[in-house]
C-alpha cells in the first residue's frame, strides 16, 4: 500500500555499523511511496557507499557543504524546505552531540538548523556510549527543542557488548514514518494503559509472575500514539523500547501498578488495562531471604488479594475514562469475557484465548473478541479481530474504541 505516498523523506545517514541497514530502509520507504533523498556524513561514507544510497533512492547522494555543483542543482537550504521529515539514521553519538551543541559544520547538521520539518533522530551506539550522561543530556536537550527520538533497541551489539543503543530495524523506522504522517482521530485524547506482568514479592530475592512480554500493550501503546492521543504507559517489568511519543511509567507489583493508575486515571479519556495483573500477593513478605528447611518436603505461602486495577477505574464516581478490560481465558472464553465484562462494570473486553499456540502471552501475533457494553443509545455487541500481529490488532482495536466514544 502507497501509505507514504508523495511523501519527502531526507534520509541523514552518519557513521555506524547500522548504516548498512539504510539501503533496505530507503526501499521500503519508495515502496510506499515516499520520494528519498540521501545525506551522508564522511564517516557515514566508511560503512556503505554513495553509490549504493544513490542507486537504491534513485537520486545522487548529498556529502558536502562546500561542493559548488551540488549547490547548483539542489542546493542545502532548498534541501532542507524540500523535506516533509528529515530522519537521521542512524544518528552516532557524535551527530547527537554536534546538533546538540547546534553546530552546522557539515551538510547534515547545516540542513537540521535550515529545515522546518520534523527532525526524527534514530540513535545508534555502543551501549556504553548511549548511557554517557553527555549522551543522555544531549538527547534531552533535542527532545526539548521538538526532535523526536525513535529508539533506540536493545540487544547484542556489533562490538560483542548487549543493551541498549542498537538502531531500530529497517521495518519499524518504516512503520513508525507511516504512523507519523497517518491521519490522527485520536488527537486530544488522553489514553492511559498498562502492559506487561506484575511480580509479587516472596522475599528480597523471589516473587511469583506469569508469562505476559508487553507487546500487547506496548503495541496499544504505540497504536494510539500514531492516531495522535496523548499516551501514558504504566508498565510492569518487561525488555521492551518505549513507543515514540509514550510517557512510561515503570512499576513492579499489582499495589503499586495501582496507586499509579488511580493517580492518573482521572486525567485521562480512555483506560485499557491490558497488563497480566497477579490476583493475589503473598501475605507476608520475608524481609531476609526464605531458607529450605529440613523438617518438611512442602511451603504453604498464604495469599492475598491484590486490588482489581481495571475495576476500581471503572467504580470511579467522577471523570471515569472510558475503560477497557483484557480477558485472558483457556476456556469458555465468550462465557468468561462476558461476565467480567458486566462485574467490573466495563465499556469494553478484549478477549484472548491463551492456550492456542502462537498468540496471547509472549508471542508476536494475537486474535481477540471485543465485547462492548451496551447503554441507552447503543445496543451491546462484539466484533473479531482475527489472528494479525499486536501491531495490527493495536491499530484495529484502537480504531474501534475511538469509533465507540465518538
Ligand atoms: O504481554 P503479552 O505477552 O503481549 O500478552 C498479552 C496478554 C495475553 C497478557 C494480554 O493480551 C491480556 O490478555 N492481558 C490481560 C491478562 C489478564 O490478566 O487477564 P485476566 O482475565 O486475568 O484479567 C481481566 C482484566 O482485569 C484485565 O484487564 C486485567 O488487566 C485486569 N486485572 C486483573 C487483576 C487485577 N488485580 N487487576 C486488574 O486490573
Amino acid at each position: 500500500m502507497q501509505t507514504l505516498a508523495g511523501k519527502k523523506i531526507l534520509l541523514g545517514i552518519s557513521g555506524g555499523i547500522a548504516a548498512y541497514k539504510c539501503a533496505e530502509l530507503t526501499r521500503r520507504l519508495i515502496e510506499r511511496g515516499a520520494e528519498v533523498r540521501v545525506v551522508m556524513t564522511t564517516a557515514a561514507k566508511e560503512f556503505i557507499t554513495p553509490l549504493t544510497m544513490q542507486a537504491v533512492s534513485g537520486h545522487p547522494v548529498s556529502d558536502s557543504l562546500l561542493d559548488p555543483a551540488a549547490e547548483a542543482s539542489m542546493g542545502h537550504i532548498e534541501l532542507a524546505k524540500w523535506a516533509d521529515l528529515v530522519l537521521l539514521a542512524p544518528a552516532s553519538a557524535d551527530l547527537i552531540a554536534r546538533m546538540a551543541a547546534g553546530m552546522g559544520n557539515d551538510l547534515l547538521t547545516t540542513l537540521v538548523l535550515a529545515t522546518d520539518a520534523q527532525v526524527v533522530v534514530s540513535p545508534a551506539m555502543n551501549q556504553q556510549m548511549y548511557r554517557n550522561l553527555a549522551t543522555q543530556d544531549n538527547i534531552a536537550t533535542l527532545t526539548q527543542r521538538g526532535m523526536q527520538i525513535w529508539g533506540p533497541g536493545a540487544g547484542q551489539q556489533a562490538c560483542g557488548d548487549v543493551g541498549p543503543g542498537r538502531m531500530l530495524e529497517p521495518m519499524d523506522l518504516v512503520q513508525r514514518c507511516e504512523g507519523y504522517f497517518g491521519p490522527k482521530p485520536l488527537r486530544g485524547k488522553r489514553v492511559l494503559l498498562t502492559a506487561g506482568p506484575t511480580r509479587e514479592a516472596l522475599d528480597p530475592v523471589r516473587y511469583i509472575t506469569n508469562h505476559s512480554s508487553g507487546k500487547m500493550g506496548f503495541a496499544i501503546a504505540d497504536a494510539a500514539a500514531k492516531l495522535g492521543a496523548e499516551v501514558t504507559l504504566v508498565s510492569g517489568p518487561v525488555h521492551l523500547t518505549t513507543p515514540a511519543n509514550v510517557s512510561r511509567i515503570n512499576v513492579s507489583s499489582a499495589v503499586d501498578m495501582h496507586a499509579e493508575v488511580m493517580n492518573q486515571a482521572s486525567a485521562h479519556d480512555i483506560f485499557i488495562g491490558c497488563a497480566a495483573v497477579a490476583d493475589y500477593r503473598p501475605q507476608q513478605v520475608a524481609a531476609q531471604k526464605m531458607k529450605k528447611t529440613d523438617d518438611s518436603d512442602t511451603l504453604t505461602i498464604t495469599m492475598v488479594k491484590n486490588p482489581d486495577i481495571v475495576a476500581s477505574v471503572a467504580a470511579m464516581a467522577q471523570n471515569r475514562p472510558f475503560t477497557v478490560g483484557f480477558a485472558a481465558e483457556t476456556e469458555d472464553v465468550e462465557q468468561y469475557a462476558r461476565g467480567k465484562l458486566v462485574k467490573k462494570n466495563l465499556d469494553m473486553i478484549c478477549a484472548n484465548d491463551v492456550s492456542v499456540a502462537g498468540q496471547g502471552f509472549n508471542s508476536n501475533d494475537n486474535a481477540l473478541t471485543v465485547y462492548f457494553a451496551g447503554d441507552a443509545t447503543r445496543p451491546e455487541g462484539k466484533q473479531l479481530l482475527p489472528l494479525a500481529s499486536k501491531a495490527e490488532l493495536a491499530h484495529a482495536l484502537m480504531l474501534l474504541i475511538n469509533d465507540k466514544i465518538s
